[in-house]
């Protein structure tokens, strides 16, 4: 059975876990297949919350698989600390599963991140400062240590020290920083090696068999399609590529092993670190959507840029990704809002009008939204469990954005709880195989 890819359709913090989530209880295998700790996600469960970085969350149901797959980058400090914290709280996580080709986040590469940052000054990108892009960066460059380096210590030392030739005029003022150590560092890695030998394995192959067999495999990504290294707004974007055609690349399998691509996307928009954000609101307005979107980062705290839905990205997120299904969270925010604003094309300098996605930066930098108005709600809606619980006006918004985009909405977010869902007529007939009558 071919798999279901769920990426993020806007800038990230979109709420992929969740969904990702409720597809984990249903699916036998989870993969994920780029990004690392820059990412996180709370899970709400009952009175228990969550916090995930890099093992998907699908772990917390017993006997899934759960698979880091080789498009990821690895910090093991984070990984060992992520095993201990479940394994305190009595999760079995015997099912995790880690590739032996996925790439490590050194101590150097958090070093050259700050550096990096610190270097652009004002230009600076606002990374999450994980060291995400200098292990990416590496890994092009063939200079990357993998997860399997970790447990010879002859290669290990032998590719830290290449790794580390290079940069020794820019990693210059950290030289007295004991992590740079080629022993200690080679010694640490080795002590994650053994920690983490039980884990380690081919993950496409179980990927491979997975899906051969027919069992349901959902590919979860990190980050989101604006923040991609080819198809965001570069250069204020990741360093990996999360839009649905990287699932291939990043778990090891091919086109045809994806049946259902979901895109995930907020009710409204935010964005954290810099770069263009047409809808952006930086006024009281997005201050408010701000508090009660709870809008701070789960990563690095930071409060999040917010502003309306802007669904001339949307509709390109839709086409980058080819989309089947959209899912929109956190709908609630907007009740007791008397009208709402969305996007449906951007004005540009000189009074130029954009309709699609502008490939030029001078363009998007320059970019502000023009807006439809539609009429808010005033009802709660966090107990609504199927379309006919939500006000007219609801409806009416989510369906004018589906028509916008032309893909079918499958799911919606009223509450943060993982029940709080309302999953759309039809979608449960259109994926039978994925999602039982509800
Ligand atoms: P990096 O991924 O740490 O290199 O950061 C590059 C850009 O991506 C910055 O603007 C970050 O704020 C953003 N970013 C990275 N990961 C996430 C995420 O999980 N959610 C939202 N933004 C992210």
């Amino acid at each position: 059975m071919p798999g279901t890819v769920i990426v993020g359709a806007q800038w990230g913090d979109e709420g992929k876990g969740k969904v990702v989530d409720l597809l984990a209880e249903r699916a036998d295998m989870v993969v994920r297949f780029q990004g690392g700790n820059n990412a996180g996600h709370t899970i709400v469960r009952g009175h228990e919350k969550w916090k995930f970085h890099l093992i998907p969350s699908g772990i917390l149901y017993p006997g899934k698989t759960c698979a880091i797959g080789n498009g990821v980058v690895i910090d093991p400090r984070v990984l060992t600390d992520e095993i201990d914290g479940l394994r305190a709280r009595g999760v079995d996580v015997s099912g995790l599963k880690v590739s032996a080709n996925a790439h490590l986040i050194m101590p150097y590469h958090l070093m050259l991140d700050d550096a990096g940052e610190a270097r652009l000054g004002k230009l600076q990108i606002g990374t999450t400062k994980r060291g995400i892009g200098p292990c990416y960066a590496d890994k092009a460059a063939r200079l990357g240590i993998r997860v399997q380096d970790m447990l010879d210590e002859k290669i290990l030392k032998k590719k830290i020290a290449a790794a580390l030739e290079p940069k020794r005029q820019t990693l210059r003022p950290f030289m007295k920083d004991p992590r740079l150590d080629l022993q200690a560092m080679t010694d640490e890695y080795l002590t994650f090696g053994h920690r983490l030998e039980q884990f380690i394995a081919d993950t496409a192959t179980l990927a491979h068999r997975a899906l051969d067999d027919d069992r349901f495999v959902v590919f979860e990504g990190a980050q989101a399609t604006m923040l991609d290294i080819d198809h965001g707004t570069y250069p204020f974007v990741t360093s990996s590529n999360p839009v649905a055609g990287a699932a291939c690349v990043g778990a090891g399998v091919g086109p045809r092993d994806i049946q259902e691509v979901w895109g995930v996307a907020k009710a409204y928009c935010t964005r954290v670190g810099a770069g263009p954000f047409p809808t952006e609101l930086d006024d009281a307005l997005g201050e408010e959507i701000r508090e009660r979107g709870g809008e701070y980062g789960t990563t690095t705290g930071r409060p999040r840029r917010t502003g309306w839905m802007d669904l001339v990205a949307l509709r390109y997120a839709a086409r980058i990704n080819s989309m089947s299904g959209l899912v929109i969270t956190k709908l609630d925010v907007y009740s007791g809002f008397d009208s709402i604003k969305v996007a449906t094309r951007y004005r540009g300098a000189e009074e130029a009008t954009f309709e699609t996605f502008p490939y030029h930066q001078s363009v998007l930098h320059h970019a502000t939204g023009e807006y439809e108005e539609l009429p808010g709600w005033q009802e709660d809606i966090t107990e609504a469990r199927s379309e006919s619980d939500l006000p007219q006006n609801a409806r009416d918004y989510l369906r004018y954005i589906a028509d916008f985009i032309g893909v079918p909405i499958v799911l919606v977010g009223v509450g943060p709880a993982r029940e709080q869902v309302v999953w759309a007529e039809g979608a449960v007939e259109a994926l039978p195989a994925l999602i039982p009558a509800v």
